[in-house]
């Protein structure tokens, strides 16, 4: 038998229902803040991502899932939304539309990286990016609109960590000030970090292994420049008075190059090692980069894997579909009139389901209660002679006979 590739899942059954509400709610949550959809190919070129994501970064070094299409060209299954979403910013020549573009997509990310619980190779995120505003504003906007959208799936052990890792101008500086700071330190570094003490200092703040080191190096909020400064300031002035708590983490630099100035992530309390729900932060520079016109922009991506695994620790179900019907048949001879009512009930906008497994009355009801109907209708011949329905609430148990027409205010009425 063949199996399903390490890393990934199949998502099916009571599952559904979650990543349902996930991402519908998301989808509301993001049209409510003034975002438009937006979905972009699963194949890019890989060098985007190489001059995205960042040649010196584990994903580009080591997680990218590349190919060699029958043309010869280097294909990259995405790792990301935001490298994609750039490029198609760019070549529709969207700063012509004007600013802010507002975006939300959703969709799944491929990685190489070791399975484990909340981390997988094909995972999925949800995300929203915000193209043309330089403006602190923009930033607070997508924290709020991230945080309260993980308050109405009902969660509530969240944690939002912001940080600033500063700009082009004074980021050099703190990269001075690392690298003074752990040269004293060399000896004891992982691996890891060693090599990223090298390739990618700021990196060596969120190493799992080397914390207490970590913890004590120097900020990069005391590096600022003055314009970073006073748009950290902003920020945290402004999520203070929309009410998003939040702390300030030294240690929160990101594990992709592209960032400017503020970076965030939201934790959950029930994840444990994997415990990033949401990531992101601004990257000024990244259109201009790639070869747009230069725009400031910001976004956020969060795992939906993760936000399930969090809906499930915190014991959190979504509300339940209830006004579905299911059309039983009480014997063969009216089995076509039950097909041609539930038809009718569809049209009528009330989903319906019949027995496709020429089964008995009891074996109906019993598969209608497996399958958490809430009505059930019953036709017999009485039924059909008389132009009436029999509706059973599986609920109560309760039985009533009623004319057809009165069919969609009684299901819909209770
Ligand atoms: P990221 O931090 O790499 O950022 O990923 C965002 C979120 O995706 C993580 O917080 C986590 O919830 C989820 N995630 C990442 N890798 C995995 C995995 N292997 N398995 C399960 N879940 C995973 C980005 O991707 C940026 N594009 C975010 C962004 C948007 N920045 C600006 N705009």
């Amino acid at each position: 038998m063949i199996r399903r590739i390490k890393g990934t899942e199949d998502i099916y059954g009571g599952e559904i229902a979650l990543w349902r509400f996930v991402e519908q709610r998301f989808i509301e949550v993001a049209q409510h803040y003034g975002y438009e959809e937006i979905r972009t190919p699963i194949l890019e070129h890989a060098d985007l991502f190489v001059r995205s994501v960042g040649e010196d970064t584990d994903i580009v070094r080591k997680e990218m899932y590349i190919f060699e299409d029958r043309g010869g060209r280097k294909i990259a299954l995405r790792p990301e939304g935001t490298a994609g979403i750039v490029r198609a910013y760019i070549e529709h020549g969207m700063t012509r539309l004007g600013s802010p573009q507002k975006f939300f997509y959703i969709g799944p990310m491929f990685r190489y990286e070791k399975p484990q619980a909340g981390r997988q190779r094909q995972f999925h995120q949800l995300g929203v990016e915000i193209f043309g505003s330089p403006s602190h504003t923009a930033d607070a906007e997508m924290i709020a609109l991230a945080f309260r959208y993980f308050q109405s799936l009902g969660l509530e052990k969240l944690a939002v960590h912001i940080n600033s890792i500063g700009c082009p101008k004074c980021r050099p500086t703190y990269k001075e000030a690392l690298k003074r700071y752990y040269s004293n330190h060399l000896e004891g570094l992982c691996d890891d970090c060693k090599v990223r003490y090298r390739s990618n200092i700021l990196r060596l703040l969120d190493c799992k292994i080397d914390t207490e080191l970590a913890e004590n190096a120097p900020r990069s909020v005391d590096f600022l420049c003055s314009e970073c400064k006073a748009h950290f300031n902003g920020l945290t002035e402004e999520l203070r008075k929309l009410g998003v708590e939040f702390v300030v983490d030294h240690r929160l630099v990101r594990g992709l190059d592209y960032y400017t100035r503020t970076t965030f992530e939201i934790k959950h309390g029930g994840l444990g090692a994997q415990d990033a729900i949401c990531g992101g932060g601004r990257y000024d520079n990244l259109v201009e980069e790639l070869g747009g016109r230069s725009t400031p922009a910001t976004g956020f991506a969060a795992g939906i894997e993760r936000i399930v695994l969090a809906l499930k620790a915190e014991r959190k179900v979504p509300p339940a579909e209830e006004k579905r019907l299911f059309v039983a048949a009480a014997d063969a001879s009216v089995r076509e009139r039950v097909l041609q009512i539930a038809e009718q009930l569809r049209s009528l906008g009330l989903a319906s389901e019949v027995d496709v497994m020429d089964r008995s009355l009891s074996a109906q009801m019993k598969y209608a209660a497996r399958k958490g109907y809430r009505h059930v209708i019953i036709i017999g011949e009485s039924e059909v002679e008389s132009d009436t329905l029999t509706l059973r609430d599986m609920r109560t148990g309760e039985q009533r006979r009623i004319p057809q027409e009165r069919l969609k205010e009684e299901v819909l009425g209770n």
